[in-house]
């Protein structure tokens, strides 16, 4: 018999602190329910405490997940608690997950409390979490620079208190593995009563070893690793779920656990990960990189085709990974397109979604001859953009791209409901385009990225277009997709304006 590995997914709460990545409430439910599809065990939905909209996304998806535990973060006072054990009140399975720093430095710096006092602090916060739930994680933020005794003498104390879960980050992404190994070997050894908890793991990839510390914690005792899709998270990001979930599965011979995550979902989570938050996956990137099965040099493709094993560990297919699956096409209608999106786990808000996905899908179909399943997830998506465009939407545009002329763009707004139009001239059609709005909106905002990906292949296909934009502070990503490449971008553009002007304050757990 091997031990469960628990998949904690965190791309909703750590992933979202990656810059612009705050994604809507619908996009979260979106991506819980692939989670929920994927097997994870713990999904942390967000950081209750942040601010009212994040409070009701996370009670949202406690609402409608059924098959994965919801969590909601924490920091070790009454109010986050409170807010957290509120926002999961309807979830069938919920948990709290409460944190304080145990790091010399965190404690006198950020903290400016004493190693006693955040004893008495963390004992309280889990006591609290207690009245809300049986399910009660708590972890020592920074553990990797704290100093053993104190964990040790933490621990102890929080699980007398009621923690069922330990956590162990190395929130700075500063271990590598071996010592990892060591700490979670000292700590299982010396905390009293750690046979009792479940040991979790919390890297960090600024080293660019949050997985392989991860899995270094899991061959030392920890059956809990908190991970995310595509790695997304703060700075360099976490360790990432594809990876984790993969090694364990590939090389059974080492790790004496095993996940119950449905592998061939990971490609399809991790693809609409990345279109929601507009972080586009590397092509190398492990497991859910473009090239990461494919066979380059001639050699690897000889010895491939003689015999799979020659080169390949993983098949492509078991990670979800299937030659781009024709889904519909011109002719399709109404009752198909519905079966398709429940086949794609797509849940639309009721009939006038459905018909306004629909109306979208027959334009795609009459520029396009074949509908791809990333085309039904890439409608659906700026569907739902669309949706949020609560303020600034395209009503019509123009472009002019000559050689030897200056491209121009001509473009009409709705501004809450009142056309605006303004023409521009630029270095190409993008960015006159751009100028033209940024003419009528004036928002002063900087463009910090602008990224075009085709969501299929043929010159033909929907380019996904992402937009980074900051302002006093503030960063959003804005996504958008079109056959025409002129139009996503835009649609991008008014996107990120549209979170720009419209997102609501939130605090950050961690500062
Ligand atoms: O990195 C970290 O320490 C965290 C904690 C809040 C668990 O994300
Ligand atoms: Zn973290």
């Amino acid at each position: 018999m091997q031990d469960q590995l628990i998949i904690f997914d965190t791309t909703l709460r750590d992933g979202e602190q990656s810059p612009g990545a705050a994604m809507t409430k619908d996009e979260k439910i979106r991506i819980a329910r692939q989670l929920e599809r994927l097997g994870v065990d713990v999904i942390e939905a967000g950081f209750a405490a942040a601010s009212p909209g994040d409070a009701e996304a996370i009670k949202a998806i406690a609402q409608v997940v059924r098959g994965s535990t919801v969590c909601s973060l924490a920091r070790a006072t009454e109010k986050d608690i409170r807010a957290a054990g509120e926002a999961i009140g309807p979830a069938k399975s919920g948990r709290i997950h409460t944190f304080i720093a145990t790091s010399p430095i965190h404690m006198e710096k950020k903290l400016r409390m004493a190693p006693d006092e955040v004893v008495e602090r963390a004992v309280a916060a889990v006591r609290m979490a207690r009245e809300f739930t049986d399910d009660v994680e708590f972890s020592a933020e920074d553990a990797v620079r704290s100093e053993v005794d104190f964990l040790v003498r933490v621990f102890d104390a929080v699980i007398q208190a009621g923690a069922r879960t330990i956590n162990v980050p190395d929130t700075v992404g500063y271990s590598i593995p071996v010592l990892w190994g060591e700490r979670f070997k000292e700590l299982i050894a010396r905390v009293p009563n750690s046979d009792k908890v479940v040991w979790s793991t919390h890297c960090h990839n600024d080293l660019g070893m949050a997985s392989a510390n991860s899995l270094a914690a899991v061959m030392n005792g920890a059956r809990q690793v908190e991970c995310t899709i595509n790695g997304l998270g703060e700075r360099a990001g976490n360790a990432s779920l594809e990876e984790i979930v993969m090694a364990v599965k590939t090389r059974r011979d080492v790790f004496a656990c095993d996940s119950r995550i449905d592998t061939t979902q990971i490609v399809p989570t991790s693809k609409l990960v990345s279109s929601i938050t507009g972080y586009p996956v590397q092509p190398n990137k492990a497991i859910v990189g473009a090239n990461a099965f494919a066979h380059e040099s001639g050699i690897h493709q000889d010895g491939v085709l003689k015999h799979r094993e020659t080169y390949e560990i993983m098949r492509a297919e078991d990670v979800g990974w299937t030659t781009n699956k024709l889904s519909l096409g011109k002719l399709s209608g109404r009752s198909a397109f519905r079966t398709r999106l429940t086949e794609l786990g797509i849940v639309l808000d009721g009939e006038e979604a459905l018909n306004a996905a629909f109306a979208r899908f027959k334009e795609l179909a009459d520029k396009k001859r074949e509908i791809f399943d990333e085309d039904i997830q890439a409608l659906v998506s700026d569907e739902a953009v669309a949706d949020a465009c609560d303020r600034f939407k395209l009503v019509s545009m123009k472009v002019c791209s000559e050689t030897g002329e200056t491209p121009q763009a001509y473009v009409v707004l709705s501004d809450g409901g009142q056309e605006i139009r303004a023409d521009e001239v630029g270095g190409g059609p993008v960015d006159a385009s751009f100028r033209a709005i940024e003419k009528m909106v004036g928002s002063g905002s900087s463009l910090l990225l602008y990224s075009v990906n085709n969501i299929t292949t043929g010159t033909d296909a929907q380019g996904e277009v992402t937009v980074r934009l900051a302002r006093n502070g503030r960063v959003v990503n804005g996504q958008g997709a079109d056959t025409d490449i002129v139009v996503a971008s835009v649609k991008s553009y008014l996107n990120a304006l549209n979170k720009l002007y419209g997102a609501e304050e939130r605090a950050h757990p961690q500062v």
